[in-house]
């Protein structure tokens, strides 16, 4: 009888021990993973160069990692560089963001994100905003990148565009198109217009500028030669496109481009992608690799679906008659 009662006093101690330490390992377990709460995160972002729409989808980024749990001076660090297309600047930024110890880097535009895959195969590198990740040798497979890369891909509706020009001018014969011989993400995007372009019966003469001094030269060769210009999501062309534009309002020649903000700067129209979407979506996919997702195992995310502006002003200038069909169309018109 006392006996019973002791090994019940002893069982019950021992109960009491054994739920004492599962407990304290449970919140030991807890403060070890990265918790959100009370903790400071960092994350570098590079930036290739400025221009509007870099500018709106690094904005977009800081709005997806709010969304997913992660705002910035709460409990998230950002260390933003921004290189101004400088190669030497690329590299050293990229060693610097490394060796800042950041948890995840996030790279805006082809070049960008090419620097900070050369800096580390460790650190997750998020694509912002890369047009061909397999052309620029960042992901080996969009579904499953396999290494620290992963990111949001932005493919330029190129089929899309050949059927505006066709709708605007529908004159035209020859197009001429203008891009940086040096971007990766614009050498992938001459090849799918070109061969959209011919399919639907137009010459395609392609304008390569090896660095931003040459445009002037190229647009003022190119001119003559064309009837309508187009340009691709071209880094260099997008921070160099007021030149673009007083030269091709010059010759009255029509410039199709691939992104709402360069038809606000004097293009004539679009099929364009939300440059703030791009963002966002790139931030969340960040802050779901902060939570612990792996970018080898995270798909690229394409955007590939446009919508289309046009820039009526622009079109009355040149003498041109935007279809009412297509003005209906169109998502965004400008006046
Ligand atoms: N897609 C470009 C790249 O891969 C970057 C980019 C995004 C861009 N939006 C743009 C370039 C608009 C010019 C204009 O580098």
């Amino acid at each position: 009888m006392k006996n019973k009662k002791l090994l019940l006093v002893l069982a019950a101690l021992v109960m009491a021990v054994l739920v004492y330490l599962g407990l304290s390992g449970q919140t030991k377990n807890n403060a070890e993973k990265p918790a959100k709460a009370g903790e400071k995160v960092s994350i570098g972002v590079l930036q290739f160069v400025t221009h509007e729409s870099l500018d709106e989808i690094y904005r977009g980024i800081e709005a997806g990692l709010a969304e997913g749990g992660y705002q910035k001076d709460a409990n998230l660090t950002i260390h933003f560089m921004n290189a101004e297309a400088d190669q030497n600047q690329i590299q050293k930024m990229s060693e610097q963001l490394v060796a800042d110890q950041n948890t995840a880097l996030i790279g805006i535009a082809t070049p960008a994100a090419q620097g900070l895959a050369n800096a580390t195969k460790d650190i997750p590198v998020i694509m912002g905003a890369v047009t061909d990740p397999l052309g620029a040798n960042l992901v080996s497979d969009l579904k499953k990148p396999g290494g620290n890369i992963t990111g949001v891909s932005d493919a330029t509706p190129v089929a899309d565009t050949v059927e505006l020009i066709q709708a605007i001018t529908p004159e035209a014969k020859t197009i001429g198109i203008l891009y940086s011989s040096s971007e990766d993400n614009s050498l992938s995007q001459v090849n799918a217009f070109t061969e959209a372009a011919e399919k639907a019966g137009y010459k395609v003469v392609p304008y390569a500028v090896p660095s931003t001094n040459e445009i002037n030269t190229t647009v003022a060769a190119m001119l003559p030669k064309v009837d309508v210009v187009w340009t691709p999501t071209d880094n260099t062309i997008a921070s160099a496109f007021p030149a673009v534009i007083s030269a091709a309002k010059e010759a009255q020649k029509p410039v199709y481009t691939s992104v709402e903000t360069m038809v606000e700067q004097g293009g004539i129209a679009s099929v364009t992608l939300s440059q703030f979407d791009l963002g966002v979506a790139t931030g969340k996919m960040a802050a779901s690799i902060l939570d612990g997702a792996d970018p080898s195992t995270t798909p690229v995310e394409i955007f590939s679906q446009g919508t289309i502006v046009v820039n009526q002003k622009v079109a009355k200038e040149l003498g041109l008659t935007i279809p009412d069909s297509l003005l209906q169309k169109a998502a965004t018109v400008i006046e």
